[in-house]
C-alpha cells in the first residue's frame, strides 16, 4: 500500500510505539488522526504531525464506532489502523495468600486488549471495505499489538497471555475473513521496548529482564517497532501471522 495521500487510525497513537509509527507514516505523505484517551498527549502529537487527535477509551466498545467514524469522515477515508491500546496484570492463577485470581480483573484485561482490539478491527475493516482499491486490489491494513508473553507467559501474567494470545490466534482468521475485501490483518509481539508502559522500570530491572536475549540485549525502541509496522503496510504478502520483534528473546518463567 502507498503512503502518500492515504489515510490511518493510530489507537494508542499518543505515545511509545504507536506515535513512532504515526510520525513515519506522516513523514511520507500520509494523513493521520491519533486516538488516545482524553488524558493523553495526543492533542500535542497530532498537531505535530498536522493530523488530528480524538479522545476515545476502547473499553467505551459502543462508543469507538462513532469516534472512528469523525476519524474516518475528517480524513476522508481509511486505509491503515494500528492498534497498541493496552495492558496486563498482575496476579497468580491462585494467589499467595491462596485465593484464587479475580475473575473481574481477568475480564478487564481480556476486555482492554481482546475485545478493544476485534471491535476497533471490525469497525476499521466496515469503513475500508468502500474504498475504491488499489491496482494491486488492497483497500486496507490493520495491524494489531500483542506480546511475546502471549506464547510464554511468565509467572503472574495468565490474564495478559490469555488476551494477548488470543489476539495472535484471531489474526488469521480475520485475515482470512477479510481477505476478498483486500484488508490485511497483521499482528506484532513485541518483547520488553522502552516505552510510556515501561517508564517506571528502573535500568538494573531492564537489563535483567532483556539478558536472555539472543542480540542485542537491551529493550527495543518504538521506532523498531514503527519500521516493522510500515513494512508491513508496505508489503502486500504480509498476511495473517503474528510477527515477533524480539532480538531472539525467549521469556524465561519469572
Ligand atoms: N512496551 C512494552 O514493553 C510492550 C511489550 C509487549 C507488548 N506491549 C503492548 O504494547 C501496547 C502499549 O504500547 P506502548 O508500549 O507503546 O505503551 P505506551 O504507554 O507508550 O502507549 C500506549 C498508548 O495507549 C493508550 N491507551 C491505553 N489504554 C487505552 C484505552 N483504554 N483507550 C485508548 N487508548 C489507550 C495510552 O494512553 C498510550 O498513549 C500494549 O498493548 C502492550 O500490551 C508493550
Amino acid at each position: 500500500m502507498e503512503i502518500s495521500g492515504n489515510n490511518a487510525i493510530f489507537v494508542g497513537g499518543a505515545s511509545g510505539m504507536c506515535r513512532a509509527t504515526a510520525i513515519r507514516f506522516a513523514e511520507k505523505g500520509g494523513k493521520v488522526a491519533i486516538l488516545d484517551l482524553e488524558s493523553s498527549d495526543g492533542a500535542s502529537v497530532a498537531k505535530e504531525l498536522n493530523g488530528i487527535f480524538l479522545p476515545c477509551n476502547v473499553m467505551d466498545f459502543d462508543g469507538m464506532a462513532g469516534v472512528m467514524d469523525e476519524a474516518v469522515k475528517a480524513m476522508g477515508g481509511l486505509h491503515f489502523m494500528v492498534n497498541t491500546a493496552g495492558g496486563g496484570g498482575a496476579q497468580k492463577t491462585v494467589k499467595r495468600d491462596g485465593v484464587r485470581h479475580s475473575l473481574a480483573d481477568f475480564r478487564r484485561v481480556i476486555d482492554l486488549n481482546l475485545i478493544g482490539s476485534f471491535n476497533i478491527n471490525s469497525i476499521a475493516a466496515e469503513h475500508m471495505q468502500h474504498k475504491e482499491p488499489n491496482e494491486s486490489g488492497e483497500r486496507g491494513v490493520m495491524i494489531n499489538t500483542a506480546s511475546i508473553a502471549a506464547f510464554e507467559g511468565q509467572i503472574g501474567q495468565v490474564s495478559y497471555t490469555a488476551a494477548k494470545g488470543g489476539i495472535a490466534a484471531m489474526t488469521l482468521t480475520m485475515a482470512r475473513d477479510l481477505g476478498s475485501l483486500g484488508i490485511r490483518c497483521m499482528t506484532i509481539a513485541p518483547s520488553l521496548f522502552d516505552t510510556g508502559l515501561t517508564a517506571g522500570i528502573p535500568e538494573e530491572a531492564s537489563q535483567n529482564m532483556t539478558k536472555g536475549a539472543a542480540f542485542p540485549r537491551r529493550m527495543g525502541k518504538p521506532d523498531e517497532f514503527a519500521i516493522m509496522a510500515i513494512s508491513i503496510y508496505e508489503c502486500a504478502m504480509m498476511n495473517g501471522s503474528t510477527l515477533r520483534i524480539d532480538g531472539g528473546q525467549r521469556f524465561a518463567p519469572r
